[in-house]
């Protein structure tokens, strides 16, 4: 079955160039995209749908999510909101809930939070284990997350949880739980900050899970300097997440490696912290992605619309790179090249939004801009607008 979609008003290809082409049309064949070019030359297609001069964007691939929980933190912001700081110590909190959740708890869940991500035009979300933190219970969450996702993410590497030992738990993630849980994950992470994993412990983690067969991530430098985003680095890992506080040789290091800095400014906006420099990474050539870190405590966003204009707004970039960044960026940090961008044998994973425009997701914060979204060529209406 083929569809074309014509009367395209601004098609954001997302390709290396940011290439913006108008008066576009776009053809898929099955889940794929077989056909990008100017609307006066489509080819003959079994369907069509028109865009009626809407804007058309990749969707999102939403590159870090943690959504195996259940409960939420909202008294944790709020005590924020009158002046405590962050700190990992509220993860325990949802840890001892998760334990005691059930598995249709924790499944109904992921659905809801999935459900929101669809609506709000992303296409592709990694979902992470981390608040199990027992064999059974990270087993269970990747279990949960695989059915939802190909891109799961080990986490048993979240925080030692409070009854155990900081060595003999960092043993038991890089050993027998390691060994439980890589079956069900493609990637495993580590939050290697103060208050959570070592540089030494992380390297142990990821060390074990890179021969057991796992793409690495790491969660760095998202409270303070420190060895996150050298050591995602120095092991190759996809990405590191966070990247907050850097020093120049963090920069560096990035602009000189095949790892990925992916920026989460939910968190800053729901921590009130500093934002990242976004625009310094940039300037290096350090390769940018942005993604919503949906988890109850941090950031309990499930929208990269917000994430593209706080992006936009509070990180000095520009609307272009912020929805590079959201798209083909969060592709290149899952080490995709199938997803992200509107090009010939991509997946048909795109949105048309309410609006001419794609400048509007940062000129319109808040405002439900997305229309119709496209998973691998089959389509949903996501808008208030049909
Ligand atoms: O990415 N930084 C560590 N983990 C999450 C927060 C999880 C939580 O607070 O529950 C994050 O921000
Ligand atoms: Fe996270």
């Amino acid at each position: 079955m083929s569809l074309l979609i014509d009367h395209i008003g601004e098609l954001a290809v997302c390709d290396d160039d940011f290439t913006v082409l108008h008066n576009a049309a776009v053809v898929i064949d099955g889940d794929r995209i077989a056909w990008v070019g100017g609307a006066d030359n489509a080819p003959a297609t079994d369907e069509r749908v028109d865009a009626t001069g809407r804007a058309v964007i990749p969707g999102f691939v939403d590159s870090h999510s943690h959504l195996v929980f259940t409960g939420d933190r909202s008294a944790e912001f709020a005590a924020r909101m009158a002046g405590r700081p962050y700190s990992a110590g509220g993860i325990a909190t949802t840890v001892d809930r998760v334990r005691r959740a059930s598995d249709v708890q924790l499944a109904d869940n992921v659905a809801r939070l999935v459900r929101q991500m669809h609506a709000q035009g992303t296409t592709t979300v990694e979902i992470k284990s981390g608040y199990g933190l027992t064999i059974d219970d990270e087993v269970r969450a990747l279990r949960i997350a695989s059915g939802f996702t190909p891109e799961t993410t080990y986490l048993g590497g979240h925080i030692v949880p409070p009854e155990a030992d900081p060595d003999e738990y960092t043993a038991l993630v890089a050993g027998p739980m390691l060994a439980a849980c890589a079956p069900h994950a493609k990637w495993a992470d580590v939050f290697c900050e103060r208050g959570a994993f070592d540089v030494d412990q992380s390297r142990a983690i990821l060390s074990a899970a890179a021969r057991a067969g796992l793409g690495l991530r790491v969660h760095g430098n998202q409270l303070g300097h420190g060895p996150g985003v050298q050591l995602a680095v120095e092991l190759g890992a996809a990405s590191v997440d966070h990247c907050t506080y850097l020093s120049d040789a963090d920069v560096d290091a990035l602009a000189n490696s095949h790892t990925v800095a992916t920026l989460l400014p939910g968190v800053e906006f729901s921590t009130r912290s500093p934002y990242p420099d976004a625009a310094r990474l940039l300037a290096a050539g350090v390769t940018v992605a942005l993604a919503s870190d949906c988890n109850p405590g941090s950031c309990f966003s499930s929208s990269v619309p917000l994430m593209i204009a706080l992006a936009v707004r509070e990180m000095g970039m520009t609307v272009e790179q912020a929805l590079w960044s959201a798209t083909a960026g969060g592709a290149r940090a899952l080490r995709r090249n199938d997803i992200g961008s509107i090009t010939v044998g991509s997946r048909a994973d795109l949105v048309i939004l309410d609006a001419p425009s794609y400048v509007h997701l940062a000129y319109r914060p808040g405002v439900p801009l997305i229309h119709q979204v496209f998973f691998g060529g089959a389509w949903e209406w996501a808008g208030l607008s049909r």
